[in-house]
């Protein structure tokens, strides 16, 4: 689909940092449409680009294979830009010095101006910066002139203003860097020489050709999750064909929101698609999780329930004949494979494969009408396409549902005290390192999220804090009961989640927030009971994320909300950070 894409005028090197993405999007947010290609792309394959930005990463130049780039780009003619280890590789690979650190500068710093210079041109003395880095150079490139420096970094700017070669240690794209956006304007503008071409709305009608292209004659068939990417490019394919040539199949598992079913329903009844189909599942799903208490053997029942009825689906509607391909929701991030979403994949199993979608796959008979744009951008295009505010502005919901948030137990056994809190036995999957943890909650009786980091470091037999908000009894009498993945526990935690979206939507607060998974467990005073663990989080992409305060007056709506819900024993806040906790419970 990249041909109707226009060629891009900045690419962006990755290196395998966190915010190589972030750079392409900040890019992108200023009228310039940008790409992020592997870091060793030769010279060659950068096209007519007007200039590079080579991303920051966790790498160290000295370490062995660790990522470098064609050193003819940084003799050609193109301008560049090293943000981070991006600065380190350049001066690396022309004559500059790079030390290694053992502990690095993490955090704010303030950027004093040594030169003037065409990067900085506009940008105030002392402004603060974002730094996030171990290894630092400490002599310049021959031609490289310092342009600016911190307290800690004495070189964190670097210009050779005739070859049009730039670098800076801190990370321009990222909010903490206060004129991060000037100094990125003033490399695409005034020393790249971009021009402005980039306006997701705008790409509409290109994007309409290239499906009806792309269709060549045949149908167009989707399985929509209800999520806002197949959501729209349904809807894209919708407006290119005539809806009786694209049809879409909405699977219910039984594990989604309350009332999504309907709420999904009523977003393509006005659509006008008339050959849109639920396919209700609920019975099936809740049948093959019976008994299942394990969270990666949740994971795995659900997606082969999933890969099953998908292919019963392709099979008994033909769709796997010529006459059709299939449409998916792919976008931009999920096209690239960076440092950061192959190292995602082995914290928790993500995906199985329909072999009838392979099988289209193989063929080429598929068509992805997002694959050029970010998530922000989708919502843009979905705007443009008339789609409701309060649908596009959802927060991300995870594939197996409410499954994934319906803690389950196969013990019963009381909670364990202890200097810091009480450990209750309820285990949650986490993230240390590269690596997955699954371990008991330390409960606690303040909302602290610095304290919860403490304890977490004191206590290694934990991966979680959680502080409480409300109980109806006392927490040292609950106990961990048996619990499993039930009719009973899915529409308690349905009824829960949605008091919880209610007054977090009534008050302002989801606009807040990024996601805010509620957490169904198995604790409470007598079988049967269960607690609600509230998890909202701040975060760019989901790969870290901080947890994030209550306000007082919407958190005590809640707890009287969730403590009225018949067999709900206590309320709690989520106090963990990712790492060490992750999003989800499992
Ligand atoms: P974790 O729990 O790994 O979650 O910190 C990171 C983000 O990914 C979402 N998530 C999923 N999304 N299918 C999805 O489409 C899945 O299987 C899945 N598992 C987790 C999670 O909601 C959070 O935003």
């Amino acid at each position: 689909m990249n041909d109707y894409a226009p060629e891009p005028q900045i690419i962006i090197l990755d290196t395998g940092g966190q915010y190589t993405h972030l750079i392409s999007r900040k890019v992108r947010e200023l009228g310039v449409y940008a790409e992020v290609r592997p870091s060793e792309t030769p010279l060659a394959e950068l096209g007519n680009a007007r200039g590079v930005i080579i991303s920051g990463g966790p790498s160290s130049v000295y370490e062995t294979g660790s990522p470098t780039m064609d050193p003819a780009v940084l003799a050609s003619s193109k301008a560049v830009l090293g943000i981070c280890y991006g600065q380190q590789l350049m001066s690396y690979l022309l004559d500059g010095q790079v030390r290694k650190g053992d502990k690095g500068e993490y955090g704010i710093a303030h950027l004093d101006l040594k030169a003037a210079s065409p990067l900085l041109k506009g940008v105030a003395d002392h402004k603060q910066v974002w730094m996030s880095h171990r290894d630092t150079v400490y002599a310049p490139p021959s031609g490289y002139e310092v342009l600016a420096s911190t307290d800690t970094c004495s070189i964190a700017a670097i210009g050779n203003t005739e070859a049009r070669k730039y670098a800076v240690q801190f990370h321009p794209e990222v909010v903490h860097t206060h004129e991060g956006r000037k100094v990125l304007h003033n490399f695409l503008f005034d020393i790249c020489g971009c021009t402005r071409d980039w306006a997701p709305a705008s790409r509409v009608p290109v994007v309409e050709k290239s499906i009806v292209d792309v269709a060549a004659g045949r149908n167009i068939f989707f399985f929509v999750s209800g999520g806002v990417d197949s959501t729209v490019a349904y809807t894209l394919c919708l407006k290119a064909l005539s809806d009786d040539r694209v049809h879409g199949a909405y699977v219910d598992t039984g594990l989604m929101r309350e009332d999504e079913t309907e709420f999904v329903r009523g977003i393509f009844a006005s659509l006008g698609a008339r050959n849109f189909e639920v396919v209700d599942a609920r019975d099936e799903f809740l049948k093959a999780l019976e008994g299942a208490t394990e969270p990666e053997r949740k994971r795995r029942i659900i997606g082969e329930k999933f890969v099953e009825i998908q292919q019963r689906i392709l099979e008994s509607g033909h769709y796997l004949d010529g006459q059709w391909i299939l449409g998916q929701g792919t976008i931009y991030p999920d096209t690239i494979e960076s440092g950061g979403t192959a190292k995602a994949d082995l914290i928790k199993t993500h995906h199985n494969r329909v072999a009838g979608i392979q099988k289209l796959i193989d063929e080429n008979r598929i068509v992805e009408p997002l694959t050029q744009f970010y998530k922000d951008e989708v919502r843009e295009i979905g705007r443009e396409l008339g789609l409701p505010a309060e649908f596009l502005e959802r927060h991300p919901f995870p594939g197996p549902g409410l499954a994934i948030r319906c803690l389950c137990a196969d013990i019963d056994e009381p909670l364990t005290p202890t200097d810091l809190g009480i450990i209750a036995p309820v285990h949650s999957v986490g993230v240390q390192g590269d690596s997955r943890s699954y371990r008991p909650v330390l409960i606690v009786d303040h909302l602290d999220q610095h304290r919860a980091a403490d304890a977490i470091n004191v206590d290694m037999r934990v991966n979680r804090v959680i502080g409480t908000i409300g109980v109806r009894g006392p927490v040292s009498k609950m106990r961990v009961h048996s619990a499993a993945i039930t009719l009973d526990r899915m529409n308690k935690l349905r009824r829960v989640d949605a008091i919880v979206r209610r007054i977090s939507h009534e008050s302002g607060y989801d606009k807040t927030v990024w996601q805010f998974p509620v957490v169904l467990i198995p604790l409470g005073a007598t079988p049967g009971e269960d607690s609600v663990v509230l998890r909202p989080i701040d975060s760019v992409d989901g790969m870290t994320a901080q947890s994030v305060a209550i306000p007082d007056g919407v958190r005590e709506q809640m707890l009287a909300g969730l403590l009225a819900v018949d067999g709900i024993a206590g309320v709690f806040l989520d106090l963990t950070h990712k790492p060490p906790g992750t999003i989800e419970w499992e």
